[in-house]
């Protein structure tokens, strides 16, 4: 019998013998409640890319390497060479390869939030000092424990709708039973953004009725890439402040912004005390498995956001912190830095082009024009999940459906161009096939 076989049948009945074991020993054992409950909901868009798996595309009769996907909210641009040399340099080094092995504080290096406090002036006009910085693991991470710092099981949190997959489920593992209410942000009629004004009133009549004790919103936003508005935002933050309750903005896609920034892009937490600025190294460095984030915000939200990490994660990693530091002082010295972000950001803005180009020439259907970062709506005019299964199945394309970014995405697919930033003919070839499908079908 081959012998690897023989393992891993020895390995299967020693599974078994365990669950049968636990069964027999522990028959009482049992997950969390809220654990239990959120499995029997998993996340639609990890379902659809389960679906998407290399094993599943072969049982539907397609071949994996022909699949075009417009699913994954990656960036596919490659990190700043220089930020390359440095991780090379210290794992050179024995001795700096030992000294990146050892703990950093909980808020992070001062050197590293010294450099983010100088970046961030650099490229945006925003003035901090390093007691408004706390590194963390990831913007993931971070907000997590920033529901935690901020809010109470019954409180309300105010997202829009449509909005970034992720916050619901984040909420509910922080928050347990927090109230959520989404705001409406995008005409489903006209498939545009509400106008500014309109954005303020439909606040303000919810903030009044609702009274959330945050409110968290990207920009550029994920899934729309859509910037919303200085007029809109700030008084969002006025009416917060006023009410003691507090705006986060989750700036995961800021250097990817395509149109001029918004002045809030420059808000200091002297400005407003009470907003939380969100940052991920995901993103901008193409760092979105070297992970690594960090806040801005007032002394006194992050000194509760030391004590929180001190729980959740200890400390962030030191390697990033060493190699983020040393590069970013580097670059912002010889400009090389503004020089990579501004090429990042001119081809994003390449790829949404030439998405929204094929999309026109070759679907005609309602999609939304993007003002930075990685991603475009668009409205299928039929049940998403339905039409993803359906194209998927017959063209080997992959669309992400709506739903799992709000109720008003029912009829929407989410396409990421992120991934192909750097092979653009691919973008133009999968709506090609969809095309000649729908076309038949
Ligand atoms: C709006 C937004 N926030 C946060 C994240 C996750 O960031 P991180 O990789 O830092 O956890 C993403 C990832 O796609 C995102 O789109």
């Amino acid at each position: 019998m081959n012998m690897r076989y023989l393992e891993i049948s020895l390995q299967s009945n020693e599974i078994l013998a365990q669950k049968l074991y636990l069964q027999f020993y522990f028959p009482a054992m049992q997950l969390s409640k809220l654990i239990q409950q959120m499995m029997k909901e998993p996340s639609p868009i990890r379902q659809i890319m389960k679906m998407a798996s290399k094993q599943n595309i072969i049982n539907m009769g397609l071949d994996p390497d022909e699949v075009i996907s417009y699913g994954g909210g990656w960036v596919g641009h490659h990190a700043p060479e220089g930020l390359r040399k440095k991780y090379e340099e210290i794992c050179k080094d024995r001795e700096s390869f030992h000294d990146a092995g050892k703990y950093s504080p909980t808020l992070g290096f001062e050197e590293c939030r010294e450099a983010i406090a100088k970046m961030e002036k650099e490229l945006f006009g925003v003035k901090l000092s390093i007691e408004n910085i706390i590194i963390g693991q990831s913007s993931t991470q971070l907000t997590h424990d920033l529901f935690i710092a901020l809010a109470n099981p019954d409180d309300t949190i105010l997202l829009f709708d449509p909005t970034y997959a992720n916050y619901p489920g984040q909420i509910k593992m922080a928050l347990r039973n927090a109230k959520i209410v989404r705001q409406r942000v995008l005409d489903v009629e006209t498939w545009g953004y509400k106008s500014q004004e309109e954005m303020a009133e439909d606040f303000k009549e919810i903030y009044e009725k609702e009274k959330p004790k945050i409110v968290m919103f990207p920009s550029p936003d994920n899934p729309s890439s859509q910037v919303f508005g200085d007029e809109f935002v700030k008084t969002m933050a006025d009416i917060c402040y006023e009410n003691g309750s507090f705006l986060i903005i989750d700036y995961a896609y800021k250097t990817q912004c395509f149109i001029k920034p918004p002045n809030y892009f420059s808000w200091n937490p002297s400005d407003y005390p009470n907003v939380i600025a969100m940052h991920s190294n995901s993103k901008w460095c193409r760092g979105l498995g070297r992970r690594l984030g960090w806040v801005d915000a007032n002394e006194e939200i992050i000194e509760a956001m030391e004590r929180v990490q001190q729980c959740s994660i200890l400390c962030p990693d030191t390697l990033h912190q060493f190699a983020m530091a040393e590069y970013i002082n580097e670059a912002l010295k010889d400009g090389s830095l503004k020089k990579y972000l501004e090429d990042v950001k001119e081809a994003y803005k390449k790829a949404a082009d030439e998405t929204i180009k094929a999309i026109n020439d070759l679907l005609e259907m309602p999609c939304l024009i993007p003002q930075g970062g990685l991603y475009t709506l668009m409205k299928v005019g039929e049940d998403a999940d339905e039409f993803v299964r359906k194209v998927l199945k017959n063209t080997g394309v992959l669309f992400i459906p709506g739903r799992g970014f709000g109720e008003s995405l029912r009829e929407a697919v989410r396409i990421s161009y992120g991934p192909h930033v750097e092979n653009l003919e691919i973008i133009r070839k999968g709506f090609e096939r969809v095309a000649n499908y729908l076309r038949k079908a």
